[in-house]
């Protein structure tokens, strides 16, 4: 089905979006309390951290919840799935639309060896045929729209994201993601978005969203209009900076982003954040969960090497608040505040 082409607003298959502005799967980032807030400050699309089919599948009724973790009343909401197997990705969809999945996407990106080695991730987009394969599966098993995120392809001598998304779409793939980097590259240089574009020329019609080093909401505008793609996925842009997505969502609504937060803004948003990870993962595994988040918010802060050196002993959910006022009282460094470097993740 074609995708309806406007900077407002997205169609996916069946599912209306209110913007083309999502939030990208992180592993280890985009659990609940992540996208509870991401779809309170606008993100059109959230998306779960992504899941191993095989256990989705051999997870027992009364634990499903904690291997995929959405809320019955989250949506819009897509899950993500890796794995190559076709029965079992078929399967492990089905189960992603029973748990209340309004689109289900599949991992063709992620790096990391011990994924790539079982034949999934950025290892099976190398096998078009398997590809297609295991994603026809998908669309016949699933009445939602099945999605696809993929790498420009394994390195630069084997560039297939244009093929391997043609095929797709061929077979009901409801919209690709193409983050701009090879297997190779993993997270370092440049996303290439003169090769996402080449994407987007080679489909019929289906929507495709760019990832990759998106942090600037004009750019993200213009890119939309001159139809380099229908859509992006924010990632590590948005690690300590929770208004980029606000700000993005702003510029396509109405052109323009808006004033730039100020420090306390910043960090009002971010302390929303962290309470959110203790009450749903509890005092214990919240907090310590919610210690990469504070790394993020402290960076750019007045003596912020001195409060880093104090994360490690955050346990409980007062050292966060004894945490957050120090560093409302440390303020804004001398150099402002910068948005963190990362260098590993899993698509
Ligand atoms: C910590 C981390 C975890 C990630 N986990 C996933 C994942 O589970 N699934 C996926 O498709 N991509 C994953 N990615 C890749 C991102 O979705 C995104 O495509 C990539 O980071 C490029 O965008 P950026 O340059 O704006 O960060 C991850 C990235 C990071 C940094």
């Amino acid at each position: 089905m074609p995708a309806t082409l406007s900077a407002s607003s997205l169609r996916i298959g069946t599912v209306e979006l209110a913007n083309p502005i999502f939030i990208a799967p992180m592993a280890g980032i985009t659990d609940r309390p992540f996208r509870s807030m991401a779809r309170e400050l606008g993100a059109g699309l959230t998306c779960s951290e992504m899941t191993a089919a095989a256990a989705l599948v051999r997870a027992p009724e009364d634990s499903l919840q904690r291997v995929l973790d959405l809320a019955p009343d989250e949506h819009p909401v897509a899950a993500q799935l890796v794995g190559n197997d076709p029965q079992m990705m078929a399967d492990a969809a089905q189960i992603c639309v029973a748990m209340g999945a309004d689109i289900v996407d599949v991992n063709l990106g992620c790096p990391v060896p011990k994924v790539v080695r079982l034949g999934s991730g950025a290892a099976l987009a190398r096998q078009v045929d398997r590809t297609v394969e295991v994603l026809q599966a998908m669309v016949s098993a699933v009445p939602v729209p099945v999605t696809a995120k993929m790498r420009l392809g394994w390195d630069h001598d084997s560039i297939n994201a244009p093929d391997l998304a043609r095929a797709l779409e061929a077979v009901g793939v409801a919209a690709v993601t193409v983050h701009g980097r090879t297997r190779c590259q993993r997270y370092t240089g440049y996303a290439d978005w003169e090769q996402i574009a080449r994407v987007k020329e080679a489909v019929e019609g289906i929507p495709v969203l760019g990832s990759g080093d998106v942090r600037d909401p004009r750019e993200v505008e213009r890119r939309i209009r001159a139809g380099v793609v229908d859509g992006v996925v924010i990632a590590r842009g948005m690690m300590g900076d929770w208004h980029l997505l606000q700000q993005t969502v702003a510029q396509l609504r109405q052109g323009d982003p808006g004033p730039d937060p100020n420090f306390q803004e910043r960090l009002t948003l971010a302390r929303d954040h962290w309470d959110r990870m203790v009450e749903f993962h509890g005092e214990r595994r919240g907090v310590r969960l919610a210690r990469k988040f504070v790394v993020w918010a402290i960076k750019g802060c007045a003596g912020a090497a001195r409060l880093r050196a104090r994360v490690a002993d955050l346990e409980r959910a007062e050292d966060i608040d004894e945490m957050y006022w120090d560093i409302l009282a440390a303020g804004e460094g001398p150099q402002g505040w910068h948005r963190p470097e990362f260098s590993s993740g899993e698509g």
